[in-house]
């Protein structure tokens, strides 16, 4: 789940030992897992609501609660924005049909511990899709891999918008300005708070070894703002105008970042 610009944040979890990162581990390995299940059932037919049903069984089954609704009374298990929707689509009654664009996004507590993950991907078949959505995907997920290069400790936080912005704009693609990553851990929204898709140089913040937070770039092709559908939760752009994001759960080191969010 993405943060917007200017609400507040929980303060800051500090990786104190094995067992934070075992307990983030355990909790982003579930989301992970449940964001690949519900992207294994993507198919043409399928509604959104049905899709949540799928991954909101999972989470309980593993034992884990939805951090959306645990921590926002969000209307849904997790989230899922389709086409024109960038984030925080409530799923419903919508049916999704072969070429649609779609964003699920994961984030459950277990333990204490909040991971977040997400992915956007194409109905199959992808064919039936314009190009475009397929290389806001491949794009989008390059982002994230750049910008987790540039996140270590001792680096300033602005080097990870910087490399958001670069992957989008050498692709002719802009990034979404008002929604973006954050911190994670003890609480799905956390200090540092929030943290640009774009290169803000005035931003003198320095990342910390033992930090948690999101990496989270929104690629779209063509706009910079989203704004409320009218629900008071989707977040959309403009029509035929398209956004993907892919999300990670990281912990920074003095070297690579520790990926929480993979499914094995
Ligand atoms: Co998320
Ligand atoms: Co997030």
């Amino acid at each position: 789940m993405a943060a917007r610009r200017g609400t507040s944040y929980h303060q800051a979890m500090s990786i104190n030992s094995e067992r934070d990162i075992e307990g983030l581990r355990r909790v982003g390995r579930i989301v992970a897992r449940c964001l690949q299940l519900m992207q294994s059932k993507l198919e043409p037919g399928i509604t959104t609501g049905e899709l949540d049903l799928i991954g909101g069984e999972f989470l309980a089954a593993q034992g884990a609660r939805s951090a959306p609704q645990l921590t926002y009374n969000f209307p849904g298990q997790t989230c899922v924005s389709v086409n024109e929707e960038a984030a925080h689509g409530i799923p419903g009654t919508q049916v999704l049909r072969a070429g649609d664009l779609v964003n699920i996004d994961v984030s459950a507590e277990l333990d204490g511990y909040f991971a977040d993950t997400g992915g956007s991907a194409i109905v199959p078949p992808v064919s039936s899709a314009t190009p475009i959505k397929q290389q806001l995907c491949d794009v989008a997920q390059r982002a994230l891999a750049q910008a987790m290069n540039e996140a270590r400790a001792g680096a300033k936080l602005n080097r990870i918008g910087y490399a958001i912005e670069a992957e989008a704009t050498r692709h002719g693609f802009t990034v979404i300005e008002n929604i973006g990553s954050h911190g994670v851990g003890r609480a799905l929204h956390e200090e540092p708070g929030f943290i640009p898709g774009f290169y803000d140089r005035r931003d003198k913040r320095v990342l910390r070894e033992g930090q948690v937070i999101t990496i989270e770039p929104f690629v779209s092709s063509g706009a910079r703002q989203v704004f409320d559908k009218g629900d008071g939760w989707t977040l959309v752009t403009n029509p035929g105008v398209f956004t993907a994001q892919f999300e990670h759960t990281i912990v920074i080191t003095r070297g690579k970042p520790l990926i929480m969010t993979l499914p094995a």
